[in-house]
């Protein structure tokens, strides 16, 4: 069989995930989940914004020396001090990457940083060089890349790669684009920009308006070779692209998309788990890959597929993530035979009569309080041992 090509994962827990409003971490924290995404097998660990504080700095410093077998990125705006701050950083990384973004669209040029297209030309061939001098590894990101003018977003990719940058990254920094819009801006920046194909192509999406995943595999179509993308898809207002959410999708559709990861899958929960303890931010329940109801039935109809073939109403299995068995939950949808097969785990074999009062029982139960645990099973199966229909 023919390996398929590598996406590479940039994870930006640590940087972007950390801006999530309540987000902040420890140094502590933050080597714990560095820990983790090793384990889980990501490429790149963006471990964060040097510039912005000492303790930042310090973090990323620690993370650099004692991380060992993935590269560490750094973030840096094209500005001096900042590229200094981020190689301080980093210098002591296996595999260090200075990462330079600078505005590329108007209203950002125009309202945020006061300087004109030219200007922004000057800044990225001086400061992406400057990285370029300390660090064998450059990203440039051009922030805000869906909202800019093409041609000049091309022009200002082509100065980047000249001066020394070999991962190119094209944000959707306010989540605005759509999948269509944002492949179509990937093969627009293969044709245009000379050089490009020397260098990595990266994603970097945010979810305002739920499109993010959707977004970065339609990037990934497209030439795509590096996405950017957080643990729980956490990050600045709705987030980032979630890790989990591409790496599953890449490894349950290869027909879609004909690439994959290096990630350890089963290890996903777990790196869910350890970053909403640091950060307390919790995973909402309907969270695809990790959330609690993820691989969850309660309708009488899926527990039966379910129980059947799995394959009915499961598109890959729960251990292929981390977790343990399906989870059939038990309440006013589960039907006759999810009751009987939970029973039957717990030890008891009703007749079809007990069958029929127990769960009669059961749904009463279940309308009262919701779900019904193992606990409340074995006490039905026990009152139908005595005198059916006696709950
Ligand atoms: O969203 C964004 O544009 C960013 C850049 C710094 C890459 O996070
Ligand atoms: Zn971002």
């Amino acid at each position: 069989m023919e390996a398929s090509e590598v996406v590479k994962i940039f994870d930006t827990t640590l940087r972007d995930g950390e801006q999530s409003p309540g987000a902040t971490m420890t140094i502590e924290e933050k080597l714990q989940v560095a820990e983790q995404l090793v384990t889980l097998r990501v490429d790149c660990i963006e471990a964060g914004f040097p510039a912005a504080s000492p303790d930042d700095l310090a973090a990323v410093r620690e993370i650099a020396r004692r991380t060992k077998g993935v590269a560490v990125a750094a973030l840096a705006r094209a500005t001096a001090g900042d590229i200094d701050a981020a190689w301080d950083a980093i210098r002591e990384a296996e595999r260090p990457v200075i990462h330079v973004f600078l505005a590329t669209s108007d209203i950002h040029l125009q309202h945020k940083l006061n300087i004109s297209r030219e200007e922004a030309l000057q800044r990225v061939k001086t400061m992406v060089a400057r990285a370029r001098a300390y660090c064998p590894t450059v990203e440039f990101s051009a922030e805000d890349a869906t909202r800019s003018d093409r041609d000049f977003l091309c022009q200002v990719f082509d100065v980047a790669i000249k001066a020394g940058a070999s991962i190119i990254n094209v944000p959707d920094t306010v989540g605005y684009s759509t999948p269509g819009e944002y492949e179509a801006l990937f093969h627009y920046v293969s044709a245009h920009v000379p050089g490009i194909e020397q260098v990595t192509l990266s994603a970097h999406c945010h979810d305002d308006l739920g499109m993010a995943t959707a977004n970065t595999l339609a990037a990934i179509r497209a030439g795509a070779r590096q996405v950017e993308v957080t643990i729980n898809g956490i990050g600045e207002r709705a987030g980032n692209t979630a890790l989990e959410e591409v790496v599953m999708a890449l490894r349950t559709r290869p027909e879609a998309f004909g690439v994959e990861t290096r990630v350890q899958a089963e290890q996903l929960l777990d790196a869910s788990r350890v970053v909403s303890r640091v950060t307390g931010l919790p995973v909402q329940p309907n969270k695809a890959i990790v959330g609690l109801n993820a691989f969850a039935h309660e309708a009488g109809i899926h527990q039966d597929g379910v129980l059947k073939h799995a394959l009915t109403y499961e598109i890959m299995t729960p251990q292929s993530v981390g977790w343990g068995d399906t989870n059939l939950v038990l309440g006013k949808h589960s039907g006759r035979h999810g009751l009987d097969a939970r029973l039957r785990k717990l030890g008891y074999r009703l007749s079809a009569e007990q069958l029929k009062y127990a769960y009669k029982s059961f749904i009463a139960m279940a309308e009262r309080q919701k779900t019904v645990v193992d606990h409340d099973l074995v006490y039905i199966a026990e009152c139908m041992q005595e005198t059916p229909s006696a709950v």
